[in-house]
This record gives C-alpha cells, sequence and structure tokens, in this order.
C-alpha cells in the first residue's frame, strides 16, 4: 500500500470512529418524547461547551430547539430549561416528583443536607433550619452579633492593597461559624476554615475518589469536621456553662418531639456553613466592584449609610431599624445578585417516575438544569437588562414578583435570604463609610459556571 492510500485510510478511519463516538451518545439516550438537543461524546458529553461557553451556549441551543433543549453535561444527561414560566413551574411542583438534583459529590460530602431530602424528612430539616437562621432568629439574637463581627472585621484596612474575593469568602465564613460556636479562639476559626475550603472544593468536582483530588480531599475534609464538632459536642456535655450560640440551640432542643440526634446537628451546622458561603461572599465583592464602577450609586449609598449614622453616638451599635430603613442598600444587593448572575440556576431531578413538562416526557431520574440567568436579562422584566440600575429595585414589587427568582421559588426559596442580604448590608455599611478604593490592575473576573476572580480582586484601599 502506497503512502498516500495509509494516509487516505487512517484518516477515514478517524472520522468514522469521530461519526460513531458522535452518534453513540445520541443513540444511547434516545427516548421517545425527549425534547431536541444532541448529547455529545461518550462520558464527557458535551461538558467543555456547557462550561467554556456557558450562555453563549446555552442562547445558540436555544435559537436551534427552543427554550427546552436536553444535552449531556457533567456526567450525564441534562434537561436545559430556559423559559421563566416553566422555570418558576419546576420550582412550585416539587410534589409532582421534581426534586432537588445537585451533584453525587455534593450528597456524599454534604451528607442529609436539607437539599437531599424530600417530603417530611425535608419539612423537619428545613423547619429547625429556619428556626436558626430565619428572619425571626435574625432580628431576635443573630443581628448585634454579625454587625459587633463586621465592626472589627472592617477595622484596620486603611492604606492597604486587599484581595476583596479572599476577604468577602472570609467574612461569609466567619461570621457564620462565630454565630455557631461563640468565644472559640480564632485559630480554631482558621484550621477550620482550611479544612472547610476543602468540602467546598469537593462538592464541586466530579467524584473521583482518588488521593490527590479535590474530591478526595473534601470527603477527608468533612471526617475532620465531623472529628472537631463530635468533640465540641461531647464538650459542652461535659460541662454547665451555657452559651448563646446555635450548637447551643440546636443541643438543647430536648423538650421537642423533633429532638435531633448528634449526626443530624453536625449536619445542620455544616449546612449553615455551607449554603451561605459562596452566595454572600461572591455578592459582596461584586457589590464592592459595581459600586466602584458606578460613582452615583457609590454617592447615594454613602448618603444612605452617614444619614444612619449621623443619628448614633460614637460606638452605639447599628438597629434593626436601622437595617430595614437601609432600602438602597438591598436594592444595591438586589440589583448586584441580577447583574452579575450570582446563581445561573437550580438543579432538579426527577425521580421514580417519567414527567409530563411542556408536552415533552422527562425519563425518571434524569436532571433539569433549571437556567434563570436569561430571566435576570429579560427587557421585558428589567429595561435595559445590561444596565446595573439599582434604582428599580425601590419599585416595591419587583422584589416580589412571580420571576424573580435569584434566592429560588417554592418549598425551596432561600431560608437565609434576609440573614445574607443582612449580612452583606452591615458590611457595605462599614465598608463605604469607612473607606475609599480604587480597583488594582490586571483583575480578570469569570461569569460562568459561577461567578469568580482566579486570581483574586484586588483593590487598594484608603480612608474616607
Ligand atoms: C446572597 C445570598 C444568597 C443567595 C443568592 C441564595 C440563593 C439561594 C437559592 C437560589 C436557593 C434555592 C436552591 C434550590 O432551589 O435548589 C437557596 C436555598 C438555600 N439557601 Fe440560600 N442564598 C443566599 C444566602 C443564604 C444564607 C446566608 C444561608 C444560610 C445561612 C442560606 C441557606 C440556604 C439553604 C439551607 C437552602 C436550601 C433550602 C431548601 O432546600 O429547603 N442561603 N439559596
Amino acid at each position: 500500500m502506497s503512502m498516500t492510500a495509509t494516509v487516505y485510510y487512517a484518516l477515514a478511519f478517524a472520522f468514522c470512529t469521530f461519526v460513531a463516538l458522535l452518534k453513540w451518545n445520541e443513540v444511547r439516550y434516545r427516548r421517545k418524547g425527549l425534547p431536541p438537543g444532541t448529547m455529545g461524546f461518550p462520558l464527557i458529553g458535551e461538558t467543555s461547551l456547557f462550561i467554556n461557553q456557558g450562555p453563549a451556549f446555552m442562547k445558540r441551543r436555544r435559537s436551534m430547539y427552543g427554550s427546552l433543549f436536553t444535552t449531556h453535561a457533567l456526567g450525564s444527561p441534562l434537561i436545559v430549561s430556559m423559559d421563566s414560566e416553566l422555570n418558576r413551574y419546576i420550582l412550585m411542583n416539587e410534589a409532582k416528583g421534581l426534586v432537588p438534583g445537585y451533584p453525587e459529590s455534593m450528597k456524599t460530602i454534604l451528607g442529609n443536607n436539607v437539599a437531599e431530602v424530600h417530603g417530611a424528612m425535608h419539612k423537619r430539616i428545613r423547619g429547625s433550619l429556619l428556626s436558626l437562621i430565619g428572619p425571626a432568629a435574625l432580628k431576635e439574637y443573630i443581628f448585634p452579633k454579625m454587625d459587633k463581627f463586621m465592626r472589627s472585621f472592617l477595622h484596620n484596612w486603611n492604606g492597604k492593597t486587599i484581595d476583596i474575593q479572599q476577604k468577602a469568602t472570609q467574612m461569609a465564613f466567619f461570621v457564620v461559624l462565630e454565630q455557631i460556636v461563640e468565644n472559640e479562639p480564632i485559630s480554631f476559626h482558621e484550621s477550620f476554615e482550611a479544612i472547610f475550603e476543602n468540602i467546598f472544593l469537593g462538592t464541586i468536582s466530579l467524584p473521583f475518589n482518588i488521593p490527590g483530588t479535590n474530591y478526595y480531599k473534601g470527603l477527608k475534609a468533612r471526617e475532620e469536621v465531623n472529628a472537631i464538632l463530635r468533640e465540641l459536642i461531647a464538650k459542652r456535655r461535659a460541662s454547665s456553662v451555657t452559651h448563646d450560640d446555635s450548637l447551643d440551640r440546636l443541643m438543647r432542643n430536648d423538650g421537642s418531639k423533633d429532638k435531633l440526634n448528634d449526626e443530624e446537628i453536625i449536619d445542620q451546622i455544616v449546612t449553615m456553613l455551607y449554603s451561605g458561603y459562596e452566595t454572600v461572599s461572591t455578592t459582596t465583592m461584586m457589590a464592592v466592584k459595581y459600586l466602584h464602577d458606578h460613582p452615583k450609586a457609590l454617592q447615594a449609598i454613602r448618603e444612605e449609610h452617614f444619614a444612619i449614622q449621623q443619628n448614633k453616638k460614637p460606638g452605639e451599635l447599628i438597629s434593626w431599624e436601622d437595617y430595614k430603613n437601609m432600602t438602597f442598600t438591598r436594592a444595591v444587593i438586589l440589583e448586584t445578585l441580577r447583574h452579575a448572575n450570582v446563581v445561573n440556576g437550580v438543579m432538579r431531578r426527577t425521580t421514580t417516575s417519567d414527567v409530563e413538562l411542556d408536552g415533552f416526557t422527562i425519563p425518571k431520574g434524569w436532571r433539569i438544569y433549571v437556567y434563570t440567568r436569561e430571566t435576570n436579562l429579560d427587557p421585558f422584566l428589567y429595561s435595559e437588562p445590561f444596565t446595573f440600575n439599582p434604582w428599580r429595585w425601590l419599585e416595591k414589587s419587583l422584589e416580589t414578583h412571580n420571576y424573580n427568582m435569584l434566592f429560588g421559588a417554592g418549598g425551596r426559596v432561600c431560608p437565609g435570604k434576609e440573614q445574607g442580604i443582612c449580612k452583606i448590608s452591615l458590611f457595605l455599611h462599614y465598608f463605604v463609610t469607612k473607606y475609599r478604593w480604587e480597583e488594582a490592575e490586571g483583575n480578570k473576573l469569570l461569569k460562568f459556571p459561577r461567578v469568580f476572580a482566579p486570581k483574586g480582586l484586588h483593590i487598594r484601599v484608603t480612608k474616607y
């Protein structure tokens, strides 16, 4: 055989293999009534397009197949829903077999997490969480602690160049840890933070339990967290000293018929630390960025906070009424969530039977990505959607409209919403009244699948 013929056959073979691989997934997952779409290569599917092109990939697919389409990403077949009405329907109808469908790694590392349980079990765990993190607890005893924490966390930044992403992450973590276990030394907080970072990274990685992988480290970190918390629980049981924190509240829940056992207490603590961690820190970082880029909004937020300070004696704490008067700050936070798309969407899966959606049949056990990003940028809901305009949220009905899914919707709507907004508001209160800041050069931001500055977001801070 001549050289030319060899090359020809090799190319033909490569081409046929390519087509066969491309068809493999299509054939493997073909079902009657499925939404249209493509499935990519075996195992990897279209993961790289999905992650690297994100929003552009979604839009292209929508123009080809409509607002409900099929793909294969992150290790399994996936239905993507981009229609606001349908997204709302999915979130409001968990009872029809549309339950949370977060990745395997989250399930194994986070344990019996609220997002993993359904029906009566969900009601019980969510109820216990709400009593710890919901608006009543926030107002009654979390708020003053939070204020004290922010005040000391934000002192002494004058003249420094800081990575606001790192600071916001620390803030979001420490403020919750302080709520859960008061009076532990700073060394406890720091070592716990380092372990928890591995838990977080483990939950967003593929579940390959091989030494060296983030998943493996995440599982090990979870074991460490369990050991630390078990020791803390034992220490508290052996002592007569009481504490004004969530761990004591969880342990004291004696009279209730829904008393949690130790493993459930530990799961609740991990959920509290995990749930608001990334959303709060990313929103804080992006609010700082947007305020820097929009001087009018910065001026308006400063005026709001200086007006609050004017009525206070030096050192006087912020009151709940002061917080409720931070209406422009709330608008900045909601606009930041919308404009930055801090939450691009939430995951669901069908349970034990096929589910009808919009005339299509979603097979049992398949995942659905309820993609809410497009709703955040819908010009019918938000005029000039690509403009950062916090003033739009001063129109009260915008926050409560049916398609605002910044905090989810239905039975899973975020129980930490008020707490998250409150943390960021208090952070901004001290930040904008104490400091000015300039962005350092060279910052880079990624927007999908999560908002993230790979090398940090550096700012130079000076006294205001
Ligand atoms: C800016 C801040 C926050 C945003 C944007 C946010 C967003 C969300 C969203 C979109 C969901 C729905 C998830 C789904 O339907 O699958 C959710 C659920 C949840 N969030 Fe938040 N969240 C924030 C802060 C917090 C905080 C501070 C906490 C706790 C201290 C928290 C605890 C939870 C929990 C436990 C759930 C699960 C509820 C359930 O499954 O019943 N969140 N959050």
